[in-house]
């Protein structure tokens, strides 16, 4: 939290009826030179009287999440990574459409940053919209110990709201001691739904209450930052409308009533508090698996409490709101390339033999070498590109994925550099579609995803639940110059 936030909710949790000030605006003219350390570094998660002592805790610059690194549209990002783990690392981008060599993916082409080294990202931020930062080495581990943070990144001139809130969620497995459990990438979780875990925090805290004011209109960014659990938000007596997906403007929001948000994925809400201060609306989360351990194993918990403060204006807020869209090339629908992505694999599921590193095994085999998904009958072995690639574009081309799940399990799928278009199944008109970067496939989905090729590289494609990628659900999309 930034210290002008914690200040101005201060003011509010005071009932001094603060005006929210909005940020010094950014400098667009220099780039946004940063520095990063990821760390060890211990965290309380839980607070409280009867809160355990403080975890030890995986994050950048010792905290989990990690700062949140704003910008603006246009500007060039410069980040420099110091990594203080015990473990090589890497910084992925999740979103940002850059060039290859700084996406972050393990020696495609550019290699991981060993314990002691650095590396600087550099890149131009050519999309607004919110986005976020995670290793793309062990990742079930490293996010699983806490490595994620938001990149927001404003649009030149943002829309009125009072307040810009990022909600970072993340899903921490713990002992009774708040130990991390570090039982990661088990046969279970990624045979199953991946590692769950029973401790849900927002930014970085097991949250009680969150502080609102009446009257009051809030952009809210979520960030699922959890390496498995799919969240379903009920923001009770409240109805938020949807600005953007996956940093991505609606051309028309909605208000679709549940916020639905599967691991990497982010949604950009208005939020307009209309109630009366001192009133308490709780925000309940019916995304199912197991609850945190606080709540039982119910499968719908209370993720936090809005509570209302003083109005911070005499009425609310009306003006409807529509983000401007980002500057994204159009797929060519009549001459898109087309590749079909069949999802298989895991438990209750119907696959009985996969190909690992160019040989054939069945489940038991691959499940012994720990790999349980597969892509159209490839099992992933690793995040370099060692097995052919789903698909070969031409730089500028326009790809089209059909992606079949054909498993038990649903399946968060990301492909890596370029936004996709979502269309209907076999649509052929391209104004009909929503931009994402991670769409969600219940079993039995299917899915058709339109991007346009736009930068030389192999790009990763993998499922967001890390425990699945790691287990083999993963490939590559080439683009040649
Ligand atoms: Cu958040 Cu490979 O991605
Ligand atoms: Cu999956």
């Amino acid at each position: 939290m930034t210290l002008s936030r914690r200040r101005a909710l201060q003011g509010l949790a005071a009932g001094a009826g603060t005006l929210w000030l909005p940020r010094a605006p950014v400098d667009a003219a220099a780039p946004r030179a940063l520095r990063l350390t990821p760390r060890v570094a211990t965290q309380p998660l839980v607070e409280g009287a009867a809160a355990p002592p403080p975890t030890e805790i995986w994050g950048y610059d010792g905290r989990a999440p990690g700062p949140e690194i704003r910008a603006r549209q246009g500007d060039r990002l410069e980040v420099a990574v110091v990594n203080r783990l015990p473990s090589p690392t890497t910084v992925h981008w999740h979103g940002i459409r850059l060039p290859v060599e700084m996406d972050g993916v393990p020696h495609a082409p550019t290699p991981p940053i060993l314990p002691g080294a650095g590396f600087t990202y550099a890149f131009d931020l050519l999309d607004a919209g919110t986005f976020w930062y995670h290793p793309h080495y062990d990742d079930s581990e490293q996010l699983g110990r806490g490595l994620a943070g938001a990149l927001i990144v404003e649009e030149t001139s943002p829309p009125a709201v009072d307040r810009d809130v990022v909600w970072v969620l993340g899903d921490w497995r713990l002992d009774r001691a708040a130990r991390i459990d570090g039982d990661f990438d088990s046969l279970f979780d990624m045979s199953h739904a991946g590692r769950l875990g029973n401790t849900v925090t927002l930014n970085g805290r097991v949250p009680e209450t969150h502080a609102v004011a009446a009257n009051e209109r809030l952009r809210l960014r979520l960030i699922n930052a959890a390496n498995a659990r799919i969240f379903e938000l009920e923001f009770t007596d409240h109805e938020p409308t949807v600005l953007a997906l996956d940093g991505q403007p609606l051309a028309r929001p909605t208000a679709p009533g549940r916020i639905v948000l599967a691991p990497g994925q982010r949604v950009d809400l208005l939020l307009d508090c209309p109630h009366a201060p001192g009133r308490r609306f709780d925000v309940i989360d019916h995304g199912g698996g197991p609850g945190p351990m606080r709540h039982g194993t119910a499968a719908a918990y209370r993720l936090v409490t809005l509570v209302y403060g003083a109005p911070v204006r005499p009425a609310p807020r009306r003006e409807p709101v529509v983000l401007p869209a980002n500057p994204l090339p159009r797929p060519d629908l009549a001459r898109a390339v087309p590749c079909r992505i069949e999802l298989g694999g895991g438990a209750m599921g119907r696959l009985t033999r996969g190909r690992l590193e160019g040989e054939e095994l069945d489940m038991a085999r691959l499940a012994k070498r720990g790999r349980v998904w597969a892509l159209n009958g490839v099992v992933g072995s690793s995040h370099y590109h060692v097995d052919a690639p789903l698909l070969t574009l031409r730089v500028g081309e326009t790809g089209r994925l059909t992606v079949a799940n054909d498993t038990a399990w649903p399946h968060p799928v990301h492909l890596h550099g370029f936004p996709v278009l979502a269309l209907d199944p076999g649509a052929d008109d391209a104004a009909a579609g929503t931009w994402r970067d991670t769409v969600l496939l219940a079993p039995g989905e299917l899915a058709d995803l339109a991007f346009v090729a736009e930068r030389p590289g192999a790009w990763m494609f993998h499922c967001h639940i890390l425990e699945h990628q790691n287990g083999g659900m993963m490939g590559f999309v080439n683009a040649t110059p």
